[in-house]
Parts: structure tokens; C-alpha cells; sequence
């Protein structure tokens, strides 16, 4: 599939047009002159293309008239609705999402998330020092990946020699471009150990779904389990956002330098690379009601796609927006959406990003590109698949 000419909007649905980094251009395009743009069937369903802030943004805190129930993101139509489809947190509205959310959102506090940094410090050090002694990695697999699913193994309450194989499992998912559900080890790796929380409950978000009731009533099996995996997965985008974030300032060491001389901008370095990453590509609604905007009228049932790194990018928010800015303020990016389905690991991705920042900048001396980064092939995520580098430690 090749777009007819590199601003043609039908690029967009083209994972091949996001690796070649082609798509920028496009949604420069469709901001300027298609805001809400009307994309005809393909191998995926007809849908419209969103690609202004203000407009996503709206989008984002609108889950009466922009519902998440039937999918949040563009499923080529020879397979059948997502399986989480009105089950999973990220994909049911309100008044049920808020409660399922509840079940789990202690974990994913301020608090909490400060009472695990110590453990990811742990893991950061262990990771990195790893990569030091053998002076070269890359930092996609041995580095962010491990990071992010350590972390969320540790607490989903994964015993810590399974970490690795969690990691190893869910990488061949990522790699292959298939739901996590489709990988049967994993999945039946989680149902053994829902087992040996509703025997045993300890304190990890296995057991609090499992004792988590929505409307009164327990969740079931498959609801617990789909949650699971909806949780895994999301920290796919925490991978791809930390490795974005160490390619951005191997391609600005301008910006990596000026964080060495002065730690007091690693918080808003931390926002930048969220911004500049924005490694969720795209999110999908479902209109409930016939909605007119910019001229164009959107019908009930029609599929509506917000393109997140656009947003990011619109020049009537972000001055110079395509220059990587460390102490760019204000900084009200969408990289982590907005509203009722607001990120629920934005804490822990930010304190993940500032950890890593701080103990490579305080273990390293010099990190180079090895080779060019080769970027994933998707239109869900973005940032880099494998990204090689030389380390050199102190
Ligand atoms: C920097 C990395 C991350 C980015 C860019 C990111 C981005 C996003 C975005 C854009 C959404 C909204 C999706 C939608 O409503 O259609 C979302 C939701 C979510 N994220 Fe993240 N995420 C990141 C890291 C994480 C991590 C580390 C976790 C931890 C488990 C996580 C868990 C979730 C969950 C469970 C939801 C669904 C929340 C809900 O529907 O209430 N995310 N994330």
C-alpha cells in the first residue's frame, strides 16, 4: 500500500508511511486545510481523521458524545471487535469505567508510585550496568523494554524470576504485531496465577482485580484476565516513549549536554520527550450523536480517529514545534491523553522517564549511535524497534 503523494491523507492508514517518517507532513497538511478529514473504507472502516490539539483535546474529554466502548483503535474490519470491547478499562465508558478504574487506581497514585522507585532504581541500575560492561546495547530491548515490563511485573505481583520470561513472551507479541491475547503462554501464565491469588490474595493489582466489584458484582474471569492484558500492554507505550526519548537526545546532544550541566530541567526534559515521542500514534472513538464540526457533519456511529503526535505538533500551541526544546513551558501536551481516559500509568511513565534520565546521566560518560535506529512499522505506536548504541560508563 503506497500513499499517491506524500501529502495524501490516505498515507495515513499506510504503517510504512509512519516508519519513513512521512506522515509529519501529512498531518501538517490535513491541520492546515482537511481538519476533520473523511477517510473511505479500506482494509480498515471508513473514519474520520482529527488532527488539530483543540480539537483532540475536545475529543479526549467528550466520552458521552465520543465513546470508547466498541475500540479505541482502527482494526482492519475482516476481524471481529476487539475482544475487550466494553470489559477493559481503556475500553468502556462512564459510569462503569470510573468504577472499574477505581478498582485498580491506587496503584497508579503519586504515593505509590514514590514507594516504588526505589525498585525501579534497582531495576535502571541493574539494566544499565549491564549495557556499561558490555559498552554497547540496544536500548529498546535491553534497556526500556526490561525497564517497563519488570515494573509492571513487579506489580502486577509476578514472582521475580519470571520477570524475563514475562518480558521474553510479551516482546514476541510486540514483534509479531499480535494482541498479547493471542500469545497462549502468557495468557495462561496470567490465569495460573489468577488462580494463585483468589487462593492466596497478596498485595498487587492481580488481587485487586480480582476482589474488584463494578456495580455490585465481582468482576469475571475473562474481565480480570482481559484487564491483565490490557494493562501489559499499555506498557508498550512506556518502551517505545523511554527509547524515543534516548533517541531524541542522540540526535540533539546539544539538548543531552545542556540536561548534564543543569539537572534542575529533567522535569521539563521529561515533559518534552513525552511531547516529541508521543508514542501513542492514535485514538479511536465512536460518535453517539450526529456531531457538526468545522463544516463537516459526523454521524451517529461513525469512527473518529485523534492522531496524537499531530496534536502535539500544531503550531497554534507549540512554538517551533518541531524543534526538541527541554525547557519548552507551557508544555500542555496530549502524549498521555486527557479526561476520562487519562493515561492511568502517567505517573509511573514520568517517573520512569525521570529515573532513567537521572541514572544515565549519572553512570554514563558517552552514548553514541551504534547504527540508524530502525523504527516500528504501525499506525498505533510509534518511536524505535531497535535502537543500537555504544555506552561508555564512568
Ligand atoms: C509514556 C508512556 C505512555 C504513553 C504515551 C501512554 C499513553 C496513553 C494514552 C494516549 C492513553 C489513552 C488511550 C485512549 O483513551 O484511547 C492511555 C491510557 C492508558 N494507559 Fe497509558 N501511556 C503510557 C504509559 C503507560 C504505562 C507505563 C501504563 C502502565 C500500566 C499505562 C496504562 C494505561 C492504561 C491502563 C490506560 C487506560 C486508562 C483508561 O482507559 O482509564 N500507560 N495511555
Amino acid at each position: 500500500m503506497t500513499a499517491t503523494t506524500s501529502l495524501d491523507p490516505t498515507g495515513l492508514v499506510d504503517p510504512a508511511v509512519h516508519a519513513a517518517g512521512a506522515q509529519h507532513e501529512i498531518w501538517r497538511w490535513m491541520r492546515e486545510h482537511s481538519p476533520v478529514h473523511r477517510h473511505e473504507p479500506t482494509h480498515l472502516p471508513a473514519f474520520w481523521s482529527l488532527t488539530r490539539y483543540e480539537d483532540v483535546r475536545a475529543v479526549y474529554r467528550d466520552p458521552g458524545r465520543f465513546s470508547s466502548a466498541s475500540g479505541v483503535l482502527l482494526r482492519p474490519t475482516r476481524l471481529r471487535e476487539d475482544p475487550g470491547a466494553g470489559m477493559t478499562l481503556a475500553l468502556t465508558d462512564p459510569p462503569r469505567h470510573k468504577e472499574l478504574r477505581n478498582t485498580v487506581a491506587d496503584w497508579f497514585t503519586a504515593r505509590s508510585v514514590r514507594a516504588l522507585e526505589d525498585a525501579m532504581r534497582g531495576m535502571v541500575r541493574a539494566v544499565l550496568a549491564q549495557a556499561v560492561e558490555a559498552e554497547e546495547a540496544d536500548f529498546v530491548h535491553d534497556v526500556a523494554g526490561r525497564l517497563s515490563i519488570y515494573t509492571i511485573g513487579h506489580m502486577m505481583g509476578v514472582p521475580e524470576p519470571d520477570h524475563e520470561t514475562l518480558f521474553r513472551w510479551t516482546n514476541e507479541a510486540f514483534e509479531a504485531g499480535v494482541s498479547l491475547a493471542a500469545h497462549q503462554e502468557l495468557m495462561l501464565y496470567f490465569i495460573d496465577l489468577m488462580d494463585r491469588r483468589t487462593a492466596n490474595p497478596a498485595d498487587d493489582l492481580v488481587s485487586m482485580l480480582l476482589g474488584g466489584t463494578v456495580e455490585g458484582e465481582l468482576l469475571t474471569e475473562e474481565e480480570v484476565l482481559l484487564n491483565c492484558e490490557n494493562l501489559v500492554g499499555a506498557t508498550e507505550n512506556g518502551r517505545l516513549a523511554l527509547a524515543g526519548a534516548m533517541q531524541a537526545f542522540l540526535e540533539n546532544p546539544g539538548e543531552w549536554e545542556r540536561l548534564r550541566e543543569d539537572r534542575s530541567l529533567l522535569p521539563s526534559a521529561v515533559e518534552e520527550t513525552l511531547r516529541w515521542t508521543s508514542s501513542a500514534t492514535h485514538s479511536m472513538r465512536t460518535a453517539t450523536e450526529p456531531i457538526t464540526l468545522h463544516d463537516q457533519r459526523i454521524a451517529r456511529g461513525d469512527k473518529v480517529v485523534v492522531w496524537v503526535p499531530s496534536a502535539n505538533r500544531d503550531e497554534s500551541i507549540f512554538p517551533a514545534p518541531f524543534t526538541f526544546d527541554i525547557s519548552r513551558k507551557p508544555n500542555r501536551h496530549l502524549a498521555l491523553a486527557s479526561g476520562e481516559h487519562f493515561c492511568l500509568g502517567a505517573t509511573l511513565a514520568r517517573a520512569q522517564a525521570r529515573i532513567l534520565l537521572s541514572e544515565l546521566l549519572d553512570s554514563t560518560e558517552k552514548i553514541e549511535p551504534a547504527a540508524a535506529p530502525t523504527p516500528v512499522h504501525s499506525i498505533a505506536v510509534n518511536g524505535p524497534e531497535h535502537l543500537p548504541v555504544h555506552i561508555t560508563g564512568k
